[in-house]
């Protein structure tokens, strides 16, 4: 392990609250797992990365694929206002920096997911460790310089990476700088309380608005057109009678997009 002491240098800077301790690793299990070894002694903001994990975690237990070429980071996050509005500031972060640096517009597809046309480019996973004392690790995981060979190999046919989408491999580092450039500033909204511009932007940049859904979970299913998708009451789906019902990504497995005739 060594410190970024370039980056934590810039983070330094009073304007900034994430950022100042950071760890890169070479090959780690899981950020999130090394996070967890740091969380009670760690500065609020302490990063980890890693080159490789040989256990990346996915939502709801799955394995998050992590070889070498993307951004793996999980962020100890100590005092946060709104814990609601974690996974949307870390998205809105990862498509603003993917609008400024790769010149591509990505999406949400909701709850968390980061997806550039039909194919997911970056995932979120956040753990709550003392919600009493909003104590999490946020991670996110973001495809890079991964090249169309490991896709195919690994049966991932949903994936992309930055290099497929545009042909360019990018220095990992100033990724992730000018991520945590953006994360910080929406962190600061939050703790802030100005909270109506990641409202807003959460949203503008959500895919499944006015689609139509095939929603599964907890051994139900439900199909009908999503109304809107709002941070503080999930997804809110009109239903063949016309009920409006509302998930939350706590309870959902899968969300699928279906053609208007399958909802019936
Ligand atoms: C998902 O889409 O299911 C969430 C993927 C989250 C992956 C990131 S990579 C960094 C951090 N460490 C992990 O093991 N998982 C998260």
């Amino acid at each position: 392990m060594h410190r970024l002491l370039e980056l934590e240098n810039y983070f330094s800077s009073n304007a900034y609250q994430i950022g100042k301790v950071i760890y890169h690793y070479d090959e780690v299990s899981s950020t999130q797992e090394i996070a967890k070894e740091y969380v009670e002694k760690a500065v609020n903001g302490m990063c980890i990365i890693a080159d490789k994990q040989t256990k990346g975690k996915g939502r709801l237990g799955r394995t998050w694929h992590s070889p070498q070429g993307g951004l793996w980071l999980s962020i100890i996050i100590k005092e946060i206002e709104q814990p609601l509005y974690l996974n949307p500031i870390l998205a809105i972060a990862c498509i603003k920096m993917i609008e400024q640096l790769f010149q591509l517009k990505a999406k949400i597809y909701w709850p968390n997911d980061i997806y550039i046309k039909d194919k997911k480019v970056a995932g979120i996973l956040t753990e709550g460790i003392h919600c009493e004392r909003s104590i999490y690790i946020a991670g996110i995981g973001i495809n890079i310089n991964i090249d169309k060979k490991y896709f195919i190999d690994n049966k991932l046919d949903e994936a992309t990476s930055l290099y497929l989408e545009t042909g360019k491999k990018e220095n990992i580092l100033n990724v992730f700088q000018d991520f945590l450039i953006k994360f910080n500033f929406l962190y600061e909204l939050v703790q802030n309380g100005a909270l109506t511009y990641i409202e807003e932007s959460y949203k503008e940049y959500n895919d499944l608005i006015s689609l139509w859904v095939k929603v599964s979970g907890q051994g139900e299913e439900f199909r009908g057109q999503v109304v809107d998708v709002d941070i503080k009451n999930g997804i809110l789906v009109k239903l063949k009678n016309n009920i409006v019902k509302n998930f939350y990504p706590e309870n959902i497995e899968s969300i699928r997009r279906i053609e208007f005739a399958e909802s019936l």
